[in-house]
């Protein structure tokens, strides 16, 4: 049986503290898409970590991790992971592993990245230029090089080959910089890769569910950023949706049981693109501030707005959402009003679905407003206990979405999270 945690906005929901909560009723975790371009903050006590690649369930000891297939992997930020979660006493080499099947990110896609975005000038889709996009170009383009071609002799050739197609693709871009060092620390980091334990990620994962093991599969992005189905173009390379699952790790759709998505009380998203609740006045800079609302991998600061019930349902129907995990509701705290956008008027009209291109349509939102609880919530502990105004928000959205909001978020502490 396999459950998934995945974000429903545009990601940055919380999925790296949940999925640390909920680890120890696991016995693997595993990353089924993206790349470093995730940025999933969990704390160990009082220290806080940021794991782009590795499953969030690593702080676990008797846990296996598993990065599976679906992601796109860059062998230098996974050193620098591993290294960091060595500090805290985690012995990587015991309960963490790659599979064959996983695509490389060379240096070269960084490069490509960096001269994409600059060749879209102020239509950028504002990519964390980490080299994902034009990694999954190639696996999907049919020239990629993956995890097990590292134990292959012949990895150097396919590797000086498909360097010569990119270099040929910089010049197009007149992209000049010189990426030699990078080269220099990716071939260091392909030995580190060479150690690990590398194995045929569909066979492993399907034999432990046979033997009736537990697995959580752990979402990166958002379901607004999904290739398919988000915000297109202006989003991730991957399908972070549940669906992803599947074809990310190698396990039959049968094989899922609970979806649990996450939306934070309100939203936010990072990078370029249409966001109908975006909020650019001193709510939207409140919520920043007190939300500590930077990005963990880029460190820009998110744009903030209102939660999108609209574009919550979508995703809540894409993903086949069972239960919902609302975060950063503390946040709220100091609000006397809160709103949700429970439509969107295109062109005079009103509709609850998402349009096809949500930038041309410019959804205008429309809310139904709420009041706000006004209290400090970070500390209570028994959902009896919160204010009344908070358990109204709750239920208006377990109505709205259709989905039961199950568990609440007060704080970025591993044990603030309160059951609903
Ligand atoms: P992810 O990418 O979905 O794992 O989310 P990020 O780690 O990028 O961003 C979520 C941020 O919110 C992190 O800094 C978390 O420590 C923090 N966080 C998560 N849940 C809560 C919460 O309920 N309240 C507060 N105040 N912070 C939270
Ligand atoms: P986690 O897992 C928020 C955004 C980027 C950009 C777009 C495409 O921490 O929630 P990419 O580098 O993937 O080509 O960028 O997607 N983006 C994220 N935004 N959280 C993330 O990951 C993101 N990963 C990518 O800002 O708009
Ligand atoms: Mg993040």
């Amino acid at each position: 049986m396999i459950d998934v945690i995945l974000g429903l906005q545009w990601g940055d929901e919380g999925k790296g503290k949940i999925v640390d909560y909920f680890a120890k009723d696991y016995d693997m975790i595993a990353r089924f898409q993206g790349g470093p371009n995730a940025g999933h903050t969990l704390y160990v006590g009082n220290e806080k970590v940021v794991l782009h690649q590795i499953p969030s369930g690593i702080f676990h000891d008797h846990k296996e991790n598993l990065i599976g297939s679906g992601v796109v992997l860059d062998p230098i930020t996974l050193i620098k992971e591993c290294e960091a979660v060595k500090k805290l006493g985690v012995d990587y080499r015991k309960n963490l592993y790659i599979s064959e099947r996983t695509h490389l990110i060379l240096p070269t896609h960084r490069a490509l990245d960096k001269a994409s975005e600059i060749n879209k000038g102020i239509e950028k889709i504002g990519s964390t230029l980490k080299g994902i996009g034009p990694a999954y170009m190639d696996k999907t383009g049919r020239n990629g090089l993956r995890v097990g071609d590292l134990l292959n002799k012949s990895f150097t050739t396919q590797y000086i080959k498909l360097r010569l197609k990119h270099q040929r693709m910089l010049d197009s871009f007149n992209f000049t910089e010189d990426i030699s060092d990078w080269e220099e620390e990716f071939f260091e980091a392909l030995e580190f890769i060479r150690s690990f334990k590398i194995v045929n990620g569909e066979y492993f994962i399907n034999e432990k569910l046979s033997q009736g093991k537990k697995i959580l599969a752990e979402g990166a992005q958002g379901s607004m950023l999904d290739v398919d189905f988000g915000t297109f173009p202006f989003v991730t390379s991957s399908s972070t949706i549940s669906a992803g699952v599947c074809t990310g790790l190698g396990v039959a759709p049968q094989k899922i049981k609970e979806v649990i998505g996450i939306t934070k009380a309100y939203c936010t998203r990072v990078g370029s693109g249409p966001f109908p609740t975006e909020l650019t006045d001193e709510t939207g800079d409140f919520l920043r501030n007190a939300g500590n609302e930077f990005g963990s991998t880029t460190g820009r600061p998110r744009r903030c707005g209102w939660i999108d019930g609209v574009a919550l349902q979508f995703a809540c129907m894409i993903n086949g959402v069972t239960q919902i995990v609302m975060t950063k509701a503390d946040i709220l705290d100091g609000l006397e009003q809160l709103k949700v956008c429970t439509k969107y008027k295109i062109d005079d009209q009103e509709t609850n679905w998402v349009p096809f291109q949500m930038l041309k349509s410019k959804p205008e939102a429309i809310y139904e407003t709420l009041e706000g609880w006004n209290t400090d919530i970070t500390k209570i502990d028994d959902y009896n206990n919160m204010p009344a105004a908070m358990k109204t928000y709750i239920n208006y959205l377990n109505k709205f979405l259709g989905v039961p909001v199950k568990y609440i978020s007060n704080g970025p502490g591993r044990e603030q999270l309160v059951k609903a």
